[in-house]
């Protein structure tokens, strides 16, 4: 079992680890940090996961002999709503769930999301660990205490920073995921390699068929690095204030393609575009090599992500969803560009016309 520690400089007590295994071997001692506190578990998680592995997680928190009950939201991310918060805190209140309660999120990043949402504002907050099941949450999601929900104005927009307890990954949750959900995390961990560790990019590159079998000493390897990235990133940097904002390269020409698509591309589709965008307006900004170019748009296509826009989508309309975006980040839209691979930087303000001719390279 691997562990890694997440270590948050403002408060020793809200640092915890992410505990890295095959199968997922939770409650057992490992929790007893908060364990010894607990009067109940319940666990939230959705329906698609429910049939799968809400009896197994169930039964090993049962054998703790203390209470175990299980919430059930819709899959989706039309679940990410007030709507949904408001059900889940009344069914915590039916469960009797004090403040000496444990919430468990087993769950891709939507229950993930939201049960750290209803953890941080149930009874004034009350303790949660995150069990991910999906790629994208084992690497990403559930590192890192962010926590949140969707308005009709937008994703992520009424949210809290509150970390969990513990992180458990259990690698064999991952069989049963999609290609299209697998291919979302390997996006965000292609964005890893590109951001921080050119060893992961090589990686990448030479075990590219094994991963995509997910072979499970790959997916160990993979999901351990990612998480050893995005921990170190959060350690120094734990609310976003700077630093952290590397983690947005690829997101900014991505979530206006996923506006753009009216979320017909996936997240990761693309985020994986908006990542060809950075690097190539890195390049034509001369931060970046052409060789430097070629081999991040190679390894993205390696992983059958996209590496241009869908045809249909015009230039304007893609730039308008940019200017919204801007708007949303306080009027400076924020690009990520990289020097090389495992350089990047924050730059705002980027000349409109620089993006306009990346978009038209991408155009398909
Ligand atoms: N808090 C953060 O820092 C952060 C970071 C990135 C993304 N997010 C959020 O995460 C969400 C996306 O997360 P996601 O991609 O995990 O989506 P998701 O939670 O919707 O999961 C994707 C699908 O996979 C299913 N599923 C989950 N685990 C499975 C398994 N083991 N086997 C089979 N099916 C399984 C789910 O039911 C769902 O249908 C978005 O809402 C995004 O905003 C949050």
């Amino acid at each position: 079992m691997e562990r890694i520690r997440v270590n948050l400089e403002m408060s020793r007590k809200d640092s915890y680890e992410i505990f890295i295994d095959e199968d997922f071997v939770g409650p057992g001692g490992l929790i007893t940090k908060v364990q010894n506190h607990v009067d109940r578990y319940v666990i939230i998680t959705d329906s698609n996961v429910n049939p799968l592995y809400g009896k197994m997680v169930t039964e090993r928190f049962k054998q703790t002999a203390i209470p175990v009950d299980i919430v059930e939201i819709p899959a989706g991310e039309s679940s990410k709503s007030l709507d949904t918060v408001f059900n889940v805190a009344r069914q915590l209140i039916r469960l009797k769930v004090s403040r000496k309660s444990l919430l468990i999120a087993l769950g891709g990043g939507v229950v993930g999301d939201v049960a750290g949402f209803v953890a941080s504002i149930y009874m004034r907050s009350i303790p949660y660990i995150q069990i991910p099941t999906t790629l994208l949450a084992q690497v990403d999601s559930s590192v890192g205490g962010k926590t949140g929900v969707d308005l009709p104005e937008g994703k992520n927009l009424l949210g809290t920073f509150y970390q969990p307890k513990a992180v458990y990954i259990g690698l064999s949750f991952l069989k049963t995921l999609s290609e299209k959900d697998l291919a979302n995390g390997l996006a965000e961990i292609i964005k890893y390699s590109i951001i921080g560790d050119h060893n992961l990019f090589e990686f990448l590159e030479q075990e590219s068929d094994g991963i995509k079998k997910r072979k499970p000493s790959l997916m160990e390897s993979l999901v351990g690095r990612s998480c050893k990235i995005k921990a170190d990133i959060v350690e120094m940097d734990e609310k976003e204030l700077g630093l952290r904002r590397i983690l947005n390269f690829g997101h900014t020409l991505g979530h206006a393609l996923e506006a753009a698509s009216g979320y017909g591309l996936s997240h990761g589709e693309a985020v994986s575009i908006g990542m060809v965008g950075a690097a190539n307006i890195s390049h034509r900004l001369d931060y970046l090599n052409m060789a430097s170019y070629q081999r991040i748009v190679d390894l993205i296509k390696h992983y059958h992500l996209p590496t241009k826009i869908p045809a249909g989508m015009e230039t304007a309309q893609i730039m308008g969803f940019m200017a919204t975006d801007k708007k949303a980040v306080g009027g400076q839209l924020h690009f990520v560009l990289i020097k090389k691979v495992g350089a990047p930087f924050v730059t705002p303000e980027i000349p409109s016309g620089v993006v306009v001719e990346a978009i038209e390279a991408l155009q398909g």
